[in-house]
């Protein structure tokens, strides 16, 4: 699987040791930035990343910045991207049974890196349910198009 990272400056850090350690774990990984501690826009990262998503040209996408919270919330805004904001194995590992998220958040000022990799790990390894959690994923393109 080919996986796209990104971060702003505050997710810098923890986002080159996880590319270190998926590039360890053999996976393929595209960087899209940033490239250093410099302060920078958390949106146009997460832009860059989700637009590559929806181009086909990656299944999954991490993001990364200091809480997660401005790239999680820039993500959404993406019809076709579910970004899940995780800070424990629990939420990374339901995100995708019943969420099928396709874009992780990791707060870079929060996490460790230690339990950084176990929320990744548990993240890229499951499955989507599907089922009943299908129809209510597509529900939430159906409630998309119903909000002004
Ligand atoms: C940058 O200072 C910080 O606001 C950003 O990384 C992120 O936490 C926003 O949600």
């Amino acid at each position: 699987m080919k996986i796209a990272i990104a971060s702003d400056h505050a997710g810098f850090e923890l986002k080159s040791y996880i590319k270190e350690y998926l590039l360890k774990k053999k996976l393929s990984v595209e960087d899209f930035g940033t490239d250093s501690e410099e302060s920078v826009d958390y949106p146009d990262f997460a832009k860059k990343l989700c637009e590559s998503i929806l181009k086909n040209n990656f299944k999954r996408g991490i993001l990364i910045c200091g809480t997660g919270v401005g790239m999680s919330i820039t993500a959404n805004r993406f019809k076709g991207i579910r970004a899940a904001l995780c800070q424990d194995l629990y939420t990374a590992e339901f995100s995708r049974l019943h969420n099928d998220s396709n874009v992780l958040c990791l707060p870079g000022r929060i996490v460790g890196k230690g339990l950084a990799e176990k929320i990744v790990d548990v993240w890229l390894k499951t499955e989507f349910e599907g089922g009943r959690h299908k129809r209510r994923i597509d529900k939430i393109e159906e409630v998309a198009k119903e909000v002004k």
